[in-house]
């Protein structure tokens, strides 16, 4: 891996943290075994992975099955790093992963679109501040200096994870080659149990109204906050200080961004997915 800085390593055209994977074992993902009941999710940093762990764990555990492990994260642990990482080929289905990889140093096999893929994305503004707020916080991560250095550093994708515009571009146009459902941060926040829905019925799970029910109210941002499996305050204070669930809100970028970074990023998600057309919810 080509170094980046003390905190980032750079391999392949993405940046990881140091220390928590290796190029071979990023090599080695290019033979990884898909089941086809394996379900991924698909995040570029600070989108709502571990909310939507939470959602995918609740689903599949009413919908019988699924082997129990501690916590999420050993639950649905990350796919491309080594720490932690039990042998995954004697886990038994339905596996479940967690991934913030761009589709190039994805498992292959996923192209058999048997495996499912849930895809979250968040609104760059909202998600650039849950990044600097995190990285104050996660050893692991620099320090930001400031935030208007830390804006510079997130748009030029100086971080780990590198560009979001990258993430989300690369992902939608790679689409057709997955199975793959994709969602917002902010429609899982705007209607939760039609987010549920829409996963249960992806996912081929299906649930009735009352376990719907359930699954939601394990998965608001109150509840998890007090879910010692869901809310991450295993990992050691040491190493993070605070909390990953923060505030789990829509529109805080508005307490941190000047108008002229709010008109940079609006011109980069023309300048980076112009062109794809997407509709996004916060548009
Ligand atoms: P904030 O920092 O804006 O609060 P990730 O899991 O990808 O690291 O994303 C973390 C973000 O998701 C944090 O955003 C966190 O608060 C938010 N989050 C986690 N669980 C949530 C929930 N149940 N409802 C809403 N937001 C949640």
């Amino acid at each position: 891996m080509e170094k980046v800085s003390d905190y980032l390593n750079r391999y392949k055209n993405h940046n990881f943290v140091t220390g928590l994977t290796t190029a071979e074992h990023i090599d080695s993902l290019q033979s990884f075994e898909v089941r086809d009941s394996d379900i991924f999710l698909v995040t570029y940093p600070k989108s709502g992975t571990i909310w939507t762990q939470q959602i995918i764990i609740s689903i599949c555990e009413l919908g019988g099955g699924l082997n129990k492990y501690p916590n999420n994260h050993d639950q649905m642990p990350w796919l491309e790093y080594t720490e932690g990482h039990d042998d995954y080929s004697l886990r038994p289905s339905p596996r479940l992963f967690s991934s913030h990889l761009k589709p190039d140093l994805m498992p292959p096999g996923l192209k058999d679109k048997k495996a499912k893929i849930v895809y979250v994305m968040r609104n760059p503004k909202d998600n650039l501040v849950s990044y600097y707020h995190f990285s104050k916080k996660f050893v692991d991560l620099e320090t930001p200096k400031s935030f208007d250095s830390y804006f510079e550093q997130y748009l030029n994708g100086d971080v780990s994870g590198s560009s979001w515009f990258d993430h989300i571009r690369e992902w939608h146009l790679e689409k057709d080659q997955y199975n793959i459902l994709f969602l917002t941060y902010e429609d899982m926040l705007l209607d939760l149990k039609a987010a549920v829905t829409k996963i249960c019925s992806f996912l081929g799970k299906n649930l009735s109204e009352e376990a719907i029910q359930q699954v939601v109210e394990k998965c608001t941002f109150r509840t998890m906050k007090k879910d010692p499996k869901a809310n991450y305050e295993f990992v050691p204070k040491e190493r993070f200080s605070g909390s990953f669930m923060r505030k789990g809100q829509i529109g805080d970028w508005k307490n941190m961004l000047s108008a002229a970074q709010s008109e940079r990023v609006d011109q980069m998600l023309q300048e980076k997915l112009g062109a794809l057309s997407l509709k996004f919810i916060w548009e």
